[in-house]
């Protein structure tokens, strides 16, 4: 990879030196990012930041547009280069940039950079999507919940030697929490709350360059769980009361989107941005990435970890809110992948959590939402959807299940597998088995695998079958970690259970 330099690789007209001239520094502190492939481009997104940790979130940036120039090539060393333009950032979005990049040839590596102010980026890869028709296979790896106090981002650096050809990422990116000692690191800042402190937040987890080089790695599909704004929001209601949370919710919302590879439909308006939406990938699979935050209704059952509450099955309590529901059954209606795959956030499965007839559920997750679910069940069933895959993450743990038709009737059909991965440091170390593993898993026979590891999901995609590693990084307390694989199952075509391998 080459590094940040002051050099003149592009050409620049004297405007661009005119308007770049007050930059105090290399600005490329926070690497490189691309996402959301199509066959014919994707997005690549930077951040011009010379003091990341800038209190006001502008990242040591003068209050003035700044011209970035950006290139992609279809070779490591640039000696290809394709296409090339121009893009104005502004401080109105805290100097982030996103380039929709278009009339790139389907299923090809590319490769980018930017320059500003005579500084020349990193460089990332990218990946266009297969052209419709194709079902070549692919891998992909699956992330959530990097912690930045309570371990270093190995899993991430570990993630990035895999090579995949797209990173789905499921949420919880970073935490709101005020530093606080005793970590491995320390967060900057207060518990994030105004547009300055989520700007400020990510510049800071951004410097990491383990975070980086999963970035440059891959495309990456992202969707939010609760901690890119506050822990266990639903909608318009905060976990804890406070005022103002819709000025909260649209500063973290603006932030999200400003640091994330994601097309300009996805740019907030308002109160609320568009995140959910389909990404395919030739036949073999289409991504539903779902958004299961903003239109939720408040949890269930007081959102404690309790004894089964009614509420948690009235039909009206939703995850989705009633128009993602309808377009994620549409989708459904229309699907004409080997794989549809869902990319959301909290555990799809039914998961009693208490030994005995006595049955405790979790309201932040699907079993809070359960008439919901039934319908996104049956919706899968009484489609063309050949194979369903759940990819989830926000719950620190590896786990592998096999989704019912009727989790109340454990004889119904197995009609979906979910996949779920641990997170990438939050939690620390870890370990192996939960004091309650045995438990959990005796519960609940359907669900065939538990880690309390770190580390993330690899899985190789192909028309036959998907194959799924569970990856585990032991060490997040201190640099280096190695990665080693905890468990493999292979889900085959038209058979949607859990064989392990
Ligand atoms: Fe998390």
């Amino acid at each position: 990879m080459l590094a940040a330099l002051p050099v003149a690789g592009f050409s620049t007209g004297p405007r661009d030196r005119l308007r770049l001239a007050r930059v105090p520094a290399d600005p490329f502190t926070l690497g490189v990012a691309s996402g959301d492939p199509s066959p014919d481009g994707a997005v690549i997104w930077t951040r011009l930041a010379p003091n990341p940790l800038a209190d006001d979130g502008f990242g040591g940036m003068p209050a003035q547009p700044v011209d970035v120039d950006w290139e992609v090539a279809a070779d490591e060393r640039f000696s290809r280069v394709e296409q090339r333009g121009t893009i104005t950032a502004t401080p109105e979005s805290a100097h982030s940039v996103h380039v929709e990049l278009a009339g790139l040839r389907p299923a090809a590596d590319y490769f980018y950079r930017f320059r500003a102010a005579g500084y020349l980026s990193t460089a990332g890869r990218t990946r266009t999507a297969p052209d419709p028709g194709s079902l070549t296979p692919m891998t992909m790896c699956v992330a959530s919940c990097s912690n930045y106090e309570q371990g270093w981002f190995t899993a991430y650096r570990r993630l990035a030697e895999e090579h995949p050809d797209l990173v789905v990422h499921l949420g919880d990116y970073h935490y709101e929490y005020a530093g606080r000692d005793g970590g491995v690191r320390r967060h900057v800042g207060p518990e994030t709350a105004t547009l300055a402190n989520y700007r400020q937040r990510y510049a800071q987890y951004k410097t990491d360059s383990d975070l980086q080089a999963a970035h440059a790695a891959a495309p990456w599909l992202v969707v939010f769980d609760d901690h890119e704004l506050a822990n266990n929001w639903a909608g318009d209601v905060p976990d804890t009361p406070q005022p103002a949370f819709g000025v909260r919710r649209a500063a973290a919302l603006r932030a999200y989107y400003e640091n994330m590879p994601l097309r300009r439909s996805a740019m907030p308006t308002g109160a609320g941005m568009q995140l959910y939406r389909r990404v395919p990938w030739g036949d073999l699979a289409t991504f539903h990435m779902l958004d299961t935050r903003q239109y939720r209704t408040d949890q269930a059952c007081g959102d404690r970890t309790r004894t089964d509450c009614v509420e948690r099955r009235d039909p009206s309590a939703t995850m989705t809110g009633a128009e993602q529901e309808r377009w994620l059954l549409n989708g459904f209606q229309q699907s004409r992948a080997r794989w549809d795959v869902l990319g959301q956030q909290v555990f799809f499965s039914q998961m009693d959590l208490t030994p005995g007839p006595a049955r405790t559920y979790n309201p932040d997750a699907w079993d809070g939402y359960t008439a919901n679910r039934d319908r996104i069940v049956a919706g899968i069933v009484n489609s063309p959807v050949r194979n369903a895959v759940m990819l989830t993450g926000d719950i620190h743990s590896h786990w592998a299940a096999e989704v019912h038709q009727r989790f109340a009737d454990p004889a119904s059909p197995v009609v979906a597998t979910e996949l779920v991965t641990t997170s990438i440091s939050s939690g620390g170390d870890g370990s192996d088995v939960a004091a309650d593993t045995a438990a959990v898993l005796s519960e609940n026979p359907h669900i065939r695998y538990f880690s309390g590891r770190r580390g993330y999901v690899r899985a190789r995609v192909t028309a036959g079958e998907i194959r799924a590693d569970f990856r585990i990084v032991p060490v997040v307390s201190r640099p280096g970690g190695q990665v080693h694989t905890g468990a493999t199952f292979g889900i085959p075509d038209r058979a949607p259970v859990l064989h392990s391998l």
